[in-house]
Order: structure tokens, then sequence, then C-alpha cells
């Protein structure tokens, strides 16, 4: 029998909706920036499926060949789980993990959690044909929503009792690179409070490595990061009511060497002033100004070992490619 694929977490957590508030935050600071969840409105997650298609965007490909050679170790690792995937898009490195833990159980559940509403049900739908043996429901909301509802009630919107099931969240795609070092540590803390003693984070974190590749796989030659980039400001316009005219701005991402960071900028070419009614907000730009809308973080896996080990998660394994430009890391809760 199929469940209902979606519950929606926006009805549950309206305190930490705060919609558009970090919009406001990060437009009247000096310099500008916008939250990078507002790239992931319908539009914004089908480019992003393109973006993990590029030949210069290694990331995807990579960590689905660590994947592919090592799920089923993980799986052997944990036993069988209920398997929470933060950010899950249209799920597509998931079915690796998936066959796995298949082989190996047949009481999995998975909980796949996306801002991006449409996607995140059409995944549902087709892993729930495709998978007819495990408990399949798409949450739909934010990564904060989505931490306070694992934390506060892992168990009443269960599709069987959880008897004893490990849990394990896993946060693919180098994600965390897209927090600052203190967001990632709030980050790494709801985490483990959303897990139990003996529950395990799987992490995958994209590593260190020479800048033209990096600068290559943020500014690929097809322009399909830069539509990315731009469709914030088209998300932005419809959802607050706004007047950004994305051909005032141009698309750039830079490799910031001494803070290991990929960050990524719209420029804006003229003086304008944009208005985003919803919010009450009139913002002033200026010809040469920019908008910082993401950064990428690249990271040491040492040093990584040692943040989740402050949050008291412990490693287990780490795995790379042979290149060594990606990285999988296993951890248990102590
Ligand atoms: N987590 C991805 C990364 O840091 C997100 C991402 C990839 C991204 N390409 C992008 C975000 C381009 C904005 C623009 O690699």
């Amino acid at each position: 029998m199929l469940t209902q694929p979606l519950i929606f977490l926006d009805n549950q957590y309206h305190e930490l909706n705060n919609d558009g508030e970090d919009v406001i935050q990060g437009l009247t600071q000096t310099p500008k920036s916008l939250p990078p969840k507002y790239f992931y409105d319908e539009r914004g997650s089908q480019l992003f499926e393109q973006i993990c298609q590029l030949p210069e965007y290694y990331p995807t490909r990579t960590e689905a060949w660590i994947l592919s050679q090592y799920a089923d170790e993980i799986a052997q690792m944990t036993g069988s789980c209920e398997l929470v995937e933060l950010g899950s898009g249209s799920s597509t490195k998931t079915r690796l993990l998936l066959d796995s833990y298949q082989k190996i159980a047949d009481d999995c559940r998975y909980l796949p959690i996306d801002i991006s509403g449409g996607i995140l049900k059409t995944s549902v739908l087709q892993l729930q044909q495709q998978y007819p043996d495990f408990s399949i429901q798409g949450l739909l909301g934010t990564y904060e929503q989505a931490l306070a509802h694992l934390e506060s009630n892992s168990l009443r919107y269960s599709l069987r009792p959880a008897s004893g099931l490990s849990r394990m969240i896993f946060f693919l795609g180098s994600s965390m690179g897209n927090f600052t070092p203190q967001e990632s540590d709030l980050f790494l803390s709801q985490i483990a409070h959303a897990l139990k003693p003996g529950d395990y984070f799987l992490l995958g974190i994209d590593l260190q490595k020479p800048k033209e590749i990096l600068e290559a796989a943020y500014n690929d030659s097809q322009g399909v990061t830069a539509a990315f980039n731009l469709n914030m400001l088209s998300h932005l316009n419809w959802r607050f009511q706004g007047n950004f005219e994305l051909n005032f701005f141009t698309h750039q991402a830079i490799y910031n060497q001494a803070d290991a960071q990929i960050e990524m900028y719209l420029h804006c070419q003229e003086n304008h002033w944009v208005s985003l009614d919803i919010l009450n907000l009139k913002v002033s730009f200026q010809a040469g100004e920019s908008i910082l809308t993401e950064i990428s973080r690249k990271f040491d896996l040492a040093i990584i070992q040692k943040q989740l080990a402050a949050q008291g998660l412990k490693t287990l394994k780490t795995w790379t490619d042979p290149q060594q430009w990606f990285g999988l890391i296993l951890c248990q809760a102590q």
C-alpha cells in the first residue's frame, strides 16, 4: 500500500519559517548577500540537476563513483536503517545506497527531505514504485525544519513502529560546504541532537584541489551555473513581488584560496533600485557592487573529522576516489 508521498513541515514549524527575514538581512548589509536556500525553486532544482551532469562539475560524478564502489560496505557496517537524506533533490545518487540496503534488509525506511516540493514528490512516487519493500515518505521543508522534526518526534509520522531501527542521516553533494564554519558547527550539533547513540551520519565533502579545476566547475562553458545563479533573482521576484532586472547582473565564481572556498557572485552592472513589495523593502544597487549568493568550502579530511568528533560524531571510516577529489565519511553518534 502506498502512503501519502509528502509531509509538509512548513505547517508544523511556522516559528522557523521567518520567510524573507533572511533576504532583508542579506540585502541591507554591506557587502550584500543572499541565502543559498533561495536557489531552489522548481526551476532552480531543475537547473541544479543539469549542473550535476556538466562535464566540468566533477563532484556529483565523483561522489557517485565512491558510492558505487562502497555502498555495499556502508550498508553492511550500519545494518538496516531508517535512512534520512537532507537535500535529496532527485535522489539519483541515493539509489546506489538504496540498492545496497535492499540487499541486506527488508525493513528499511527512506525519508528524503527537500525544500522543493515538485522534485521531491516526483522522486518519492518513482522510488515507491521501484523499491516496494521500502517505506518511503518525503518531508518538505528546510534543513532547520527537518532537523527540528527529527529531533522532536522521530516516531509520530513513522510508517512502521521504529522497533529499534538505527537512523542514518546522510548529507551528500558537499552541501555542508555551503555553510560558513559557524553555521556548520550549529548544523552538526543539530544533526547530533537528531541522532541517538549508535546512530549514523554519512557526509559527502568536496576536497581541496587546484584552483583551475574548481573555478571551471562553477563557471561552466554552457552557462548553466550562470542561469542557476541568476534564477535566484527570478525566485525572489515571484516569491516576494520583486522587480529584479536579471539583465543588470552577471554571474561569477572565484576560488578564494586563503579561505579554501568558492565564492559565487552576482555582479551588478547598473545603478538602480530594486523593490521587494511583500517584504516592504527597497534597496539601492551601484554598478560594480556584487551580491554573494553562495560559498562552497573545500575540505581537508583530517580537519573535518575533528569537527565531527567535537560534536560527538566519531568517524568509523572514510572513502575517497583515486584522485582524492571527494570524500565520504561515515560517523557514529557516541
Ligand atoms: N553543494 C553544491 C556545491 O557546493 C552546490 C552548488 C554546485 C552550487 N554548483 C553550484 C550552488 C552553483 C550554486 C551555484 O558544489
